[in-house]
């Protein structure tokens, strides 16, 4: 056995709490291997004495499994943490609040609509009697001052807490409160980090059932504080039908994966163009066999009282179920254009809740319905 075969299997503890291993927390200090002897120094920085036993445990558990030493010898070293290796926060210490779900909803590239399913999401969970909370950390483009239609200070406490504000039931924080919603700021990566991280343990956010993330695009500083240090339950990945956004969407997906947070799913959006229309005729309903056609589809539904629709082709289609296959996960939701989604953002009023009953709301409310079980599962 080497050195290597022995940080292999270390990769397969995870730190308590958390999904990601002890070896990407860059708590493996040093593997020493003579003869039949192993030593394993272990480097945890936490208050907590019974996580450092858990892992010191495991650590012996799994190198004795391996019936390849004869002595194995795991020390912890008592060391403060040097400031280069990230170390995971408490649960407790990172978080202000008790929530039970934190799902990022992220994308490999901006403009697919990450925020708008970001938006709606979180109100159709809202509308479901959760309790939900939803945070905008996308820096260079915050937009929940928009899809929100909010533009609010939030207060400070004496103690230099930030009481998110209200907003459709919902708690909400956005960079965009504080940065007084102008044009992007361009903040460099440490500034990037402590924000992020102020943004979950600076905020009062009280006892949540979810708390609905809206990342930049990309995978940059906002993501690897965000895998570090925050307790993620998954990700959702918002993608369009476009292959150069599926690369992406590669990429984004990977990343996770490799911080060991789970991809809940894909929501593909902007796939085909969502026309409905209504066809008057002078005595109020329609004549037996009337059909409806439009050019680029031979499915149009006719209602007995004139109103139809159809979904058009745009681009390719199915690269959200492509993808979803090749990653393994569940497509969640493929959600149309439509002009209804660009005209809620400019009212600040999502369409789940402006239009609650329309089609396109209750496309939301499948898309709930998988995530619930994805998160069973
Ligand atoms: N399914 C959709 N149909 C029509 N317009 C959409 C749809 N999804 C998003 N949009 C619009 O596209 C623009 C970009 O969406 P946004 O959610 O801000 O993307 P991102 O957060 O990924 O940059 C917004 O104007 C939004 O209203
Ligand atoms: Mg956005």
């Amino acid at each position: 056995m080497t050195k290597e075969d022995i940080k292999a299997i270390l990769q397969t503890i995870p730190y308590p709490g958390f999904s990601r291993d002890i070896v990407s927390f860059g708590m493996v200090h040093a593997i020493h291997i003579q003869d039949d002897a192993v030593q394993v120094v272990l480097k945890i920085s936490t208050q907590q004495e019974e996580k450092k036993q858990a892992v010191q445990a495991a650590v012996r558990e799994k190198l004795e499994a391996t019936q390849a030493f004869s002595r194995i010898d795991v020390q912890l070293l008592d060391e403060p943490p040097t400031p280069a290796q990230p170390q995971p926060a408490e649960t407790g210490s990172a978080v202000n609040g008790t929530i039970d779900h934190i799902i990022a909803v992220a994308s490999g590239k901006g403009g697919v609509g990450k925020s708008t399913v970001a938006a709606n999401l979180a109100v159709a969970l809202q509308q479901r009697g959760y309790q939900v909370g939803l945070l905008d950390l996308d820096i260079y483009g915050p937009s929940l001052p928009i899809t929100l239609g909010l533009n609010g200070q939030p207060e400070v406490t004496s103690d230099q807490k930030i009481i998110p504000l209200e907003r459709y039931g919902m708690k909400v924080m956005s960079f965009g409160f504080l940065s007084g919603n102008e044009t992007p700021v361009i903040w460099r990566g440490p500034l990037v980090a402590r924000m992020t991280e102020q943004f979950f343990r600076d905020v009062k956010w009280g006892k949540l059932d979810y708390l609905i993330l809206d990342l930049p695009p990309g995978t940059g500083d906002v993501q690897l504080t965000l895998s570090q240090k925050i307790p993620l339950t998954g990700a959702i990945i918002v993608t369009t039908p476009q292959d150069i956004a599926l690369a992406d969407v590669k990429k984004g997906a990977d990343m996770f994966r490799k911080v060991n947070t789970p991809v809940l799913g894909v929501v593909e959006n902007m796939s085909g163009f969502h026309v409905s229309g209504k066809i008057h005729f002078p005595d109020g309903s329609v004549p037996d066999g009337t059909r409806v056609t439009l050019a680029g589809t031979d499915q149009v539904q006719l209602e007995p009282d004139g109103t139809f629709s159809a979904t058009l082709d745009v681009f390719k289609r199915g690269g959200g179920t492509r993808e979803s296959e090749r990653l393994g996960v569940p497509l969640l939701g493929v959600l149309p254009l439509h002009p209804d989604f660009m005209l809620a953002t400019d009212r600040g009023e999502p369409l789940v809740r402006s239009h609650p009953e329309s089609a396109l709301a209750r496309l939301y409310g499948a898309l709930v319905d998988k995530l619930e079980q994805a998160l069973r599962e």
